[in-house]
């Protein structure tokens, strides 16, 4: 499948809204991605889309009949995959004096272990460098062990616990962040590049400057 992770425009927020819900609690509001993409001087969303396949031709669908209709609908294919969109997970970073700041990840719940969530996060990596940051830093949910997983192969360590964090339930947050040295330069190029082996991706985010408004 072919991959561009690109700047989220307000057009997205639809559908970054619809996966943010499935994920977090509490969701981030619709101003507050317009806020980000449209006024922050400090922020950097991503996005992960593919592209859309297209519909099913009417004269092929009746040709094929209601069945193979309903099996395409089954295999989430044709017209039932085009409902879910094409954005397949988002990001955003803070860009704030010398720390990048990883203010949400999510991918697609449909989508999840086929390595999307690491391209988000190697986007924003290669985008904190860009932008000359020493440091990336992030919360994390204590429970959650997957996040923690993607974030320690990218180098992040634990630097200190959040009591109650999260308001839903005062859960704890670790802090996490990794120092962007020379070493850490290195094993990210490696990563990154094992990243552009595995998927068929265009990277338009990491290395362009953020779009003017
Ligand atoms: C965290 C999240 C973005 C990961 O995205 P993903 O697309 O499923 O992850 P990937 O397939 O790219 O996997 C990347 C790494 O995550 C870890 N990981 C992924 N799935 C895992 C699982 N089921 N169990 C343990 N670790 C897992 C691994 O370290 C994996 O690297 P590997 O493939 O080399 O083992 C995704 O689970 C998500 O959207 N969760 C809900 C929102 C969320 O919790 N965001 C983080 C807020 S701090």
């Amino acid at each position: 499948m072919s991959l561009t992770l690109r700047y989220m425009q307000l057009p997205d927020i639809q559908q970054v809204a619809a996966i943010d819900k499935t994920c977090f609690q509490p969701p981030w509001s619709r101003d507050s991605y317009a806020f980000e993409i449209k006024e922050s001087r400090v922020s950097h969303m991503v996005v992960l889309d593919r592209p859309v396949e297209p519909p099913i031709a009417p004269a092929r669908a009746r040709q094929n009949g209601w069945l193979s209709n309903l099996g395409e609908k089954l295999r989430g294919n044709g017209r039932a995959l085009n409902r879910r969109g094409n954005i397949i997970g988002y990001g955003g970073l803070w860009k704030i004096e010398g720390e990048a700041h990883v203010s949400t990840i999510a991918t697609h719940p449909d989508f999840r272990g086929n390595g999307y969530g690491e391209i988000l996060l190697a986007g924003m990596f290669g985008k904190a460098l860009r932008l000359n940051a020493e440091f990336i830093v992030l919360e994390v949910r204590v429970s959650n062990a997957v996040a923690q997983g993607l974030y320690q192969k990218y180098g992040f360590s634990r630097c200190g616990r959040k009591r109650n964090y999260y308001r839903n339930n005062n859960e704890d947050a670790w802090d996490m962040r990794v120092k962007l040295d020379r070493e850490t330069r290195r094993q990210f190029a490696g990563l990154y590049d094992d990243l552009l082996d595995r998927h068929e991706l265009r990277d338009a985010y990491s290395w362009k400057a953020r779009p003017r408004r």
